[in-house]
């Protein structure tokens, strides 16, 4: 499998969010994660359903919008509305997963869901052939700039062998803290989506960075 990169545009400047999109998806990016938070299951606010259908009509790659907000069963269909293509859900945010998960797929659209650093991989086990991808956080969501929690590889490694083990095809998505430094190992742990804000966003050369994290995590896959 591949290893797809999601560029988060959380650390781009948004006044410019659609120059982000373009100079990420110029530079290779595989997708565009778009970060929304409620104010409530996370403590940043940041973007509604009409930006993500603005940039929508910017970019030919996907879309991949990470909900961090407490009601997702209300607020999945705006988004799927908006054109998100892979739509990810907080497992820790609803006692009806399967429900969530139905509506994005209904649409056929892909469906994943993101686990907070403290909750166990084990609470996936009644859903994950359901799912489209897992997203693993690497830091408590919130906001960008964070270091990735150690433990976290080891809890890739688990996720990523559990998967293989089922032989499944669902790709384990990384989220916090990912760098130049660290993204070797978090591939060879078994990510196959990564998504970096600040390593990219805050660099002085952003395409520069996006080029480089192609690089070492295709070469990482590979070995
Ligand atoms: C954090 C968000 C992340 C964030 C990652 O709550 O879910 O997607 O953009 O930012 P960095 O790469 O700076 O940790
Ligand atoms: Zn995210």
């Amino acid at each position: 499998m591949n290893v797809r990169l999601a560029p988060s545009i959380l650390s781009a400047d948004f006044g410019r969010l659609a120059d982000a999109v373009q100079l990420a998806e110029e530079s290779g990016a595989d997708l565009i994660h778009v970060d929304i938070m409620d104010g409530h299951f996370v403590p940043g606010l940041t973007f509604g359903p009409q930006l993500v259908a603005s940039l929508k009509k910017r970019t030919k790659i996907p879309l991949d919008v990470h909900l961090m907000v407490d009601n997702p069963l209300a607020t999945i269909p705006w988004f799927l509305e908006a054109g998100a293509d892979w739509v990810s859900f907080h497992l820790e945010a609803s006692p009806h997963l399967h429900r969530e998960v139905g509506l994005i797929k209904d649409q056929s659209r892909k469906a994943g869901l993101a686990l907070n650093p403290g909750t166990p991989i084990i609470l996936l086990n009644e859903i994950l052939m359901d799912l489209d991808y897992v997203l693993i956080m690497t830091v408590n969501p919130g906001r960008g700039s964070q270091k990735f929690i150690d433990g976290g590889l080891d809890k890739i490694t688990r996720l990523s062998q559990w998967i293989a083990g089922l032989q499944l095809d669902i790709p384990v998505e990384v989220d916090g803290g990912v760098n130049l430094k660290n993204l070797e190992s978090i591939v060879k742990a078994g990510a196959r989506m990564i998504v970096t804000g600040s390593a990219i966003f805050g660099a002085p050369n952003p395409a520069e960075v996006i080029r480089q994290m192609k690089a070492i995590a295709g070469k990482a896959a590979r070995t």
